[in-house]
């Protein structure tokens, strides 16, 4: 039974039934948070081990450094060879840092401001306009870095393939375009995987401004939960060989495979950037956690051994994906008021309602109880201009409240779509 297919009466009956639903799940005072990407508890517990691998002092002696003292400050070298190897770029390419890569992303950006990268030819504080490119539905805290200092935020869209190349390559002729932002494997929220033509593309573009930079969130590059690894291009090497090395800065953290907040980051540029952003940095820190990173190196081993880990955060995953996935399916996708991509990795589900409800939706869920990521938050500056996307993190909750969450997520969409269809 479509919505726009029933007449008045039916809305209203319908209407009814939703609203009866609805109060009986709210009467229950549920509390539950579907708001951002966090690990569930289980597997935080899943890692321990990371927590004691490390006990003997005399273990602290790694790649010829004592990991406990100050000294190697561009990361410990076997630390540098997991990224690497995760990532299928070089040791020397990689900067190891601390717990959080949007750290390590915000600094670019401030140094892009303060000082200029490497091709700038002034700081970007001194130019009348610098502008930013960023495909949306996107990551929140990506738009607001570059928004905090100053930059006019320009959406593209996400198409099933990536952003909207036409349009990028079109708006970068503007020297005034000075960056975009990625996330090139199961992007947030949407779950989509670049294709390589997209790749390609990105790695060929012949940006107007000589220090645009292409901020590469590579944050869930092993993050499957539903199949095996999917093989991901190394988008330095695609660049070097395209004329762009200096174009592109990486970045991933161990935040999603052993602790978001005690993990480790990686940024990886070219060996030219990294030599002039790590003059940038020294200025800054003697040095990120060395015995932080010897315990993840102990810990992961190699790329083999992180993605055996993730095979096992997938089994946990699974099922609340598949939970989400279902109940859409059988409670909205009937009535023909929303629509969503079935990512296989990340940590979301992207759901497009009919334009003008999610904001709604949302309201009505927080008032029964369950919180999710704010309507808008996807797009730049909060705004969505359909008013229609809502990002779903199903991580964090246990199956169970899942369900019940859910429940009220599909509940609050119908109502907000009747009342819609009602006011028309
Ligand atoms: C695309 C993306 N990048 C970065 C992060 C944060 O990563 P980190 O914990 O390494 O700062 C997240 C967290 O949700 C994310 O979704």
């Amino acid at each position: 039974m479509k919505y726009s297919e029933l007449d008045r009466t039916g809305l209203l009956q319908e209407q009814d039934r939703c609203r009866k639903t609805y109060e009986a799940l709210k009467a229950q005072g549920l509390k539950l948070d579907m708001s951002r990407g966090k690990p569930g508890k289980q597997q935080l517990d899943m890692v321990s081990g990371i927590l004691t691998i490390l006990s003997d002092p005399a273990d602290c002696l790694a790649d010829g450094l004592e990991v406990r003292n100050y000294g190697g400050f561009s990361g410990l070298p076997s630390a540098k060879a997991l990224f690497a190897d995760i990532l299928g770029c070089r040791p020397e390419e990689c900067f190891v840092g601390g717990n959080a890569s949007l750290n390590l992303m915000y600094d670019t950006i401030s140094k892009a401001y303060t000082h200029g990268l490497l091709h700038s030819e002034k700081p970007w504080s001194k130019l009348e306009k610098v502008k930013f490119l960023c495909p949306a539905p996107g990551y929140d805290r990506h738009f607001r870095i570059t928004e905090s200092f100053g930059a006019e935020l320009i959406t593209v869209d996400m198409t099933t393939t990536g952003p909207d190349m036409d349009r990028v390559e079109a708006l970068v002729k503007d020297p005034a375009v000075k960056g975009i932002w990625c996330v090139p494997k199961y992007s947030n929220p949407d779950g989509i995987i670049y294709s390589d033509e997209t790749i390609q593309r990105f790695a060929r573009l012949r940006p107007a401004a000589p220090d645009f930079v292409l901020m590469w969130d590579n944050a869930y590059c092993v993050h499957e939960f539903d199949g095996d690894f999917v093989p991901f291009p190394d988008i330095l090497s695609l660049c070097r060989e395209a004329g762009n090395a200096d174009m592109v800065f990486e970045y991933a953290s161990t935040s999603k495979i052993t602790y978001p907040g005690g993990g480790i980051s990686v940024m990886a540029a070219s060996e030219a950037n990294q030599k002039y952003m790590q003059k940038l940095m020294t200025v800054q820190t003697i040095g990120f956690d060395k015995v932080n990173q010897l315990r993840h190196v102990l810990y992961l081993k190699d790329k083999a051994g992180t993605l055996a880990l993730m095979k096992k955060h997938a089994a946990i995953m699974k099922p609340k994906y598949r939970m989400v996935l279902d109940m859409l399916e059988r409670e909205i996708e009937p009535l023909g008021i929303a629509e969503w991509q079935k990512p296989k990795g990340g940590y979301f589900v992207s759901v497009n309602t009919m334009d003008g409800i999610a904001g709604r939706t949302l309201e009505l869920c927080k008032e029964a109880g369950v919180v999710m990521t704010p309507a808008g938050a996807t797009y730049p500056y909060g705004v969505d201009p359909r008013d229609r996307n809502i990002r779903v993190a199903p991580s964090l909750p246990p199956v169970e409240e899942l369900q019940q969450a859910m429940e009220i997520f599909c509940v609050s969409m119908r109502l907000a779509a009747l009342e819609k269809l009602l006011a028309a």
